[in-house]
């Protein structure tokens, strides 16, 4: 018999009238002693089929075992249902149990368990309704991203997740060594001699891959990366994870405003991919934590985003009259509350912010004229703030080199980048997304460690 998953039984009406087999595991059973009536779900889909067990066919021992959680086979004929919410339904012949989900032990017997509860059982988790829905979205969006890539002559760039330089100068890194570290082998300075490590230097896991993508993009024309990164700082937010996915695409010819350009169509691509793909699951969510989902969406991708400078950005700020935790000076970073301020009350759409003061930003955006801003680019989301950051990238050999000296980066860690400005140097540009934070806004969740299947943050990493 033809494999169907649920999706596909609900959704072919040539099924109707045929035997058909459904596999999965039992959200619910209810009934009566002449008939009993199973939802079943396979993941396929957030719909459950229903199952019609006519119990002059059954017995009691045999559907006892027919627990929430327990998984099934069942085979019979695929019926147009007269009941109400679903229009077809299984009648089954034939019932088998694969396993049982002991109701006193099982931990999703009942429904409408937490969010922060389901986080300690993140290993059960992808079997309610709503990780269910939040997974195939992000699936559907992690799609949408090599197909918006690759129809516009991107190549996809796999870059080392073992480095030996901070791309991002962030100095929050995942040290990686195979040294026995109660006994390392030690130097003339009594520090662990990590010329005798694995790869005879010291190492750690990316921050990113975009230094490598410019490697890419310098030889290839345009390519995009698309994997995990890991950042090691202490932050507890509902928008930092420890290990996330980030997409950055580099391109050789592109500015800053070509660089915006392409921010603004991709993830207005990717928002509408998934409305149009995704409609079921994005219901189901809308419905459950975030009336205002599909209208908030439908709302990005028909809006431009606006343009303006950090230096207009903090003017705006300052002028808001608004008390802020951090308060707003010309030079500041700026904290989520800002971003959130620009976007929701004073704009009330999405931002690129543009310009930022040299001194915030990472060593290799292009330099301004002005001596003082870097030709950054953020691009602010409701709801979340930053959503991508990016740049054009400093492609002249001397003032790359000069702010690397300032800045006090080593040399045996850059040479090879700098090689790309010593060698055929071109203008060009990059940035970004990060994946979860576009996982968070697709899908209306407000914490980050409820869009990646298996979050790692600060003391979490079980499983
Ligand atoms: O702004 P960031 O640090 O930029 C870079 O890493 C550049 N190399 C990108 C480039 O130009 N190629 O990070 C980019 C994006 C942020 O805008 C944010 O969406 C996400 O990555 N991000 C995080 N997401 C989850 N958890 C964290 N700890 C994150 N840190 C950054
Ligand atoms: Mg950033």
């Amino acid at each position: 018999m033809k494999k169907t998953t649920i999706k596909e039984l609900l959704n072919t009406p040539e099924l109707i009238g045929t035997e058909v087999e459904a596999k999965g595991w039992v959200r619910t059973r209810r009934g009566n002693k002449h008939v009993q009536f199973i939802q079943l779900n396979d993941g396929s889909t957030s719909q459950n089929i229903q199952l019609v067990l006519d119990m002059t066919r059954f017995s009691d021992s045999q559907l006892k075992p027919v627990t929430t959680g327990s998984s099934i086979r069942v085979k019979g004929k695929l019926v147009e249902s007269l009941g109400k919410g679903q229009h077809c339904e299984v009648q089954a012949d034939e019932l088998e149990v694969y396993g049982t989900a002991d109701p006193t032990s099982y931990p999703l017997q009942k429904k409408g368990h937490t969010l922060e509860y389901l986080r300690e059982i993140a290993h059960l988790r992808p079997r309610t309704n709503s990780f269910g829905s939040v997974l195939r979205i992000r699936s559907a969006l992690a799609f949408a991203i090599h197909k918006y890539f690759q129809e516009r002559g991107f190549f996809y760039l796999n870059t080392p997740l073992i480095t030996a330089s901070d791309a991002e100068g962030a100095g929050a890194m995942f040290q990686v060594t195979t040294l026995d570290m109660d006994n390392p082998p030690r130097n003339d300075e009594g520090k662990p001699d990590y010329s005798k490590d694995f790869f005879g230097k010291h190492t750690s896991l990316t921050v990113s891959g975009q230094l490598e993508g410019e490697l890419g993009a310098t030889a290839l024309g345009r390519i995009y990366t698309f994997g995990p990164t890991f950042r090691a700082e202490n932050s507890n937010t509902p928008r930092h994870l420890a290990e996330f996915w980030m997409i950055e695409p580099e391109m050789a010819f592109f500015d800053i405003k070509d660089n915006m350009d392409l921010a603004e169509d991709f993830l207005k691509y990717c928002i509408r991919y998934a409305l149009d793909t995704c409609s079921t699951d994005i219901a189901f969510l809308e419905e459950r934590f975030d009336k205002g989902l599909t209208e908030r969406l439908r709302f990005v991708i028909s809006s431009d985003f606006v343009r303006l400078s950090y230096t207009e950005g903090v003017e705006i700020l300052k002028a808001s009259g608004k008390k802020f935790e951090f308060p707003v000076e010309w030079g500041i970073d700026l904290q989520s509350e800002h971003e959130r301020y620009l976007v929701e009350e004073h704009f009330k759409r999405p931002v690129i912010l543009t310009d930022y003061p040299k001194d915030i930003k990472a060593f290799y955006m292009k330099q301004n004229e002005d001596g003082k801003t870097v030709r950054a680019m953020d691009v602010l989301f409701p709801s979340i703030g930053e959503i991508i950051g990016g740049s054009e990238r400093e492609a002249d050999y001397d003032k790359l080199l000069g702010r690397i000296e300032e800045l006090n980066i080593p040399m045996k860690d850059m040479w090879w980048y700098l090689d790309t400005r010593r060698f055929g140097t071109v203008p060009h540009s990059g940035f970004g997304l990060g994946f979860e934070r576009l996982v968070l806004f697709v899908t209306g969740m407000t914490n980050i460690r409820d869009v990646i299947p298996f979050p790692r943050t600060p003391g979490k990493a079980e499983f």
